[in-house]
């Protein structure tokens, strides 16, 4: 606990910075009130805006996917542009923006990480909130069996996932090979796009480790798919024996297009692994925060199988978790930054605002929500039936697919969306998703409603 007698603590609970903090909360929540809906953006604004998109564009070396440009505000579910658009916001930055834009109460989060000392933490010097974060990571992935003791920070997904090799090649050694499923995705350092399951993010690179892929479940073959991946994965483990370090295992395909499987197939799998002493890596960068557990390992009951685990995305801050046998010798790994100061104040609060406020388990909200996606959906496929099909993915992860599923046709759904005020992202290559990723903390029943009457406003002007 912090000492009572230090500056810190009596600064921040100076009656002045409660009121100014009061007086913040105040200002952002009666100007949200101004954004209700989505709406078009302001006349004088387009030429400008335009232009700046052209620039950033040519700065950063290729062109944006969307014209996105935030105002820096928003409410909830809803963002603003910079142009003075007003958007659905239903992919949040890839499954950043949990907690929806301008919410008061992470803001008075933000301001309290604003008035601490420093940025940025790191690994030399953390502040208190980092070590209140780890625990809490840890505590909840513990919450059901699992063997996870220790929570390495980092800032991206691609730390996180390129730290958890290196544990695993260093726990396993001279182990030098991976295993992963098809269509997987892992990250863009050097190492994870070999391991990630696509040519193109690997056009151009070096081959720096050895990953074998075995197919991923079929929910149209059951049994058969399940028969084709263990042999797949046994024929593996008897040609290269005592050469895999381990499986990195996503529990819902996530860029792969929101593939999920039932408990019975990763266990058919993982049963294998661990006869042949193959440590599993549930890679949970996308699955953290969005399924009836805060962990998927956690909702499909496989924690006593999690030997490392990594969350991102949501959590703000990323993380390695492991267990005893995969503590890193030292020199393995150390980053200067492990999150900004305001990123692991906000981690704090999502994973509370998860916890205490009705969103887990089997009827919590988040899958309440999913439920209301999916109604939905399931209506405009009765409508346009050529036009649309699913809903698919789990929890917070929706996604669908529109006309025939090319990439082409996607794009073009995507950007009439965008344009009719629902920002969404596609997934998969063959064929390619819709997917969403929603604010689960704030969305409102209503506004998954609105969502897909415009869903099904551009199917029909699409169609
Ligand atoms: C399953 C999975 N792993 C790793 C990553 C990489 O995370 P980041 O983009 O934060 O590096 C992603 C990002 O989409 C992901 O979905």
């Amino acid at each position: 606990m912090p000492d009572p007698t230090t500056q810190a603590a009596a600064c921040f609970h100076d009656e002045r910075i409660l009121k100014a903090r009061q007086l913040i909360r105040e200002t952002i929540s009666e100007y949200r009130e101004a954004l209700t809906r989505p709406s078009p953006p302001v006349d004088e604004n387009k030429l400008e805006y335009e232009v700046m998109l052209k620039h950033f564009g040519h700065l950063r070396g290729g062109a944006l996917y969307y014209p996105f440009l935030g105002s820096g505000f928003g409410n909830g579910a809803l963002v603003e542009l910079a142009d003075g658009s007003v958007k659905f916001d239903m992919i949040t930055g890839i499954g950043v923006h949990v907690a929806g834009h301008s919410n008061p109460d992470l803001i008075d989060m933000l301001v309290q990480a604003a008035i601490s000392d420093s940025v940025m933490q790191g690994n030399l010097q953390q502040n208190l909130e980092s070590l209140k974060l780890c625990n809490e990571v840890v505590g909840v992935a513990r919450e059901s069996g699992s063997r996870i003791r220790h929570c390495f920070l980092s800032t991206s997904g691609a730390t996180a996932n390129e730290n958890a090799l290196k544990m695993m090649f260093q726990a396993k050694f001279p182990a030098d090979r991976i295993l992963s499923f098809e269509n997987c995705f892992a990250g863009r350092t050097m190492a994870l796009a070999q391991l990630t399951d696509r040519p193109k993010n690997r056009d151009g690179l070096p081959q720096n480790i050895n990953v074998d892929y075995i197919p991923f479940y079929d929910h149209d073959d059951p049994t058969g798919s399940t028969e084709r991946s263990l042999a797949a994965l046994k024929k593996l483990l008897s040609r290269y024996p005592g050469r895999h370090a381990g499986m990195c295992i996503e529990l819902i395909q996530g860029e792969g297009g929101y593939y999920s499987a039932p408990r019975e197939f990763f266990l058919t799998l993982i049963d294998h692994l661990r006869d042949h002493d193959v440590p599993i890596f549930f890679d949970e960068v996308q699955t953290f925060g969005r399924t009836s557990r805060l962990f998927a390992f956690q909702d499909l009951e496989l924690d006593e199988y999690a030997d490392v685990v990594s969350i991102g995305k949501m959590s703000q801050v990323c993380a390695t978790l492991f267990t005893e046998e995969f503590k890193p010798r030292p020199g393995l790994v150390s980053q200067t930054f492990t999150g900004a100061t305001s990123a692991i104040y906000a981690a704090r609060f999502i994973i509370n605002e998860f916890r205490e406020k009705n969103f887990l388990g089997p009827e919590g909200r988040t899958m309440q929500i999913h439920e209301r996606f999916a109604k939905h959906l399931n209506k405009l496929q009765s409508k346009f039936k050529k036009s649309i099909h699913g809903p698919w993915g789990c929890g917070g992860m929706i996604a669908f697919s529109v006309f025939d599923g090319s990439p082409e046709r996607t794009k073009e759904f995507l950007d009439k969306l965008f344009h009719a005020g629902v920002i969404a992202f596609p997934a998969g290559q063959h064929p390619t998703r819709v997917r969403m990723l929603p604010p689960l903390l704030v969305i409102t029943d209503e506004q998954i409603q609105q969502v897909c009457e415009i869903i099904g406003d551009v199917l029909n002007e699409l169609g």
